[in-house]
């Protein structure tokens, strides 16, 4: 019979960083991270975010600064969210929105990649994503879908690099797809929310972005964004924007939610991009704050554990942290 060695040790392969580093099975990269920008029309000053430590709303000046030093810490892609002063039902204003873009791409041009969320939560009077009935009890979906790929279209005229849609309305990806490439922006990429799940955990961005729904009609964003009861309608919805031509599927909230980036991994070949959220962000910031956690140790841990779980790219309000920390991290 065979001789057994007991015990049968793993740890040689934990004795020391050296061999901790060698056998890693997941590696980091601050090449794989995208920063949120926040840009508020109806302010004169930058503003924190009540929870985002580190985290400002910008003016449509101060908002070049932010990126210079951004990209001297190694991060250059971002996604956008601009908030503009008007609240309205319909016939938005996206100059606000193209204004900045084109402002970014004349100061910074090819040194950053400009994804810009496209949503219409921060345009409207009742905060929802999309256009309202006349009582406000439903979400009209093909009035949605169309008002969103006219803004795309700006948004790629004005120079973005990528259209994020976030309102998570059906057709919308073939849509702004049809409309690009219409005009001849075939080269701008697709990341489509496609997976986003209805979730407590937008608190602090709703504040950032004054988007928190508030009608009597409908109360939340439930009939349009995803029961965090079904994982398959996650994987559909997913699969669906893929054939509509999205490039880059997301998956959102992402730390709560790493089984639906490990399944959804499973049924695709598109990049995966996991965006831990801004409530997912503060918690880690609120623990840190009391001293409960190391924080650059917290949050290298999640980016760890969603790029095992499947992430390809991660949005996170640290992105410009991510070169300095994962650099000198100790494992
Ligand atoms: C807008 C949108 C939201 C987020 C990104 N785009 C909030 C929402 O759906 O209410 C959340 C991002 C975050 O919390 O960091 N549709």
């Amino acid at each position: 019979m065979e001789k057994l060695f007991y015990p049968i040790t793993q740890r040689r392969l934990r004795a020391d960083t050296h061999i901790r580093e060698l056998t890693a099975s997941v590696k980091l990269s601050h090449k794989s991270f995208i920063q949120p920008l926040f840009v508020d029309e109806a302010i004169n000053e930058s503003r924190v975010v009540n929870g985002l430590k580190d985290v400002e709303v910008d003016t449509s000046s101060t908002i070049l600064n932010t990126i210079e030093k951004s990209i001297k810490t190694g991060a250059t892609k971002f996604l956008l969210f601009p908030v503009p002063a008007k609240k309205k039902e319909n016939n938005f204003d996206f100059s606000f929105a193209t204004s900045v873009i084109r402002s970014i791409k004349e100061n910074f041009g090819e040194a950053v990649w400009i994804a810009s969320d496209l949503c219409l939560c921060s345009y409207t009077s009742h905060g929802h994503c999309g256009i309202l009935n006349d009582d406000h009890s439903k979400l009209i979906n093909h009035k949605t879908v169309d008002v969103l790929s006219k803004y795309a279209t700006q948004l790629a005229i004005a120079g973005a690099d990528c259209i994020a849609p976030s309102d998570m309305t059906d057709g919308r990806i073939a849509a702004i797809r049809t409309s690009l490439d219409a005009l001849g922006y075939d080269t701008i990429s697709i990341m489509s929310y496609s997976a986003k799940f209805s979730s407590q955990f937008y608190g602090p961005f709703r504040d950032a972005c004054h988007s928190a729904p508030n009608t009597n009609g409908l109360k939340n964003r439930k009939t349009y964004q995803l029961s965090p009861l079904n994982i398959n309608d996650a994987i559909a919805s997913s699969l669906r924007d893929e054939k509509e031509g999205a490039d880059i599927l997301m998956v959102k909230p992402s730390a709560l939610y790493m089984d639906v980036i490990a399944k959804l991994k499973q049924h695709t070949l598109k990049p995966i991009a996991a965006y831990h959220v801004s409530g997912e962000y503060a918690a880690i910031e609120a623990l840190a704050e009391k001293g409960l956690v190391n924080r650059e140790a917290a949050h290298l841990e999640v980016w760890t554990a969603l790029t095992r779980a499947g992430a390809d790219i991660i949005i996170s309000y640290a992105a410009k942290n991510a070169k300095e920390w994962i650099d000198k991290m100790g494992y």
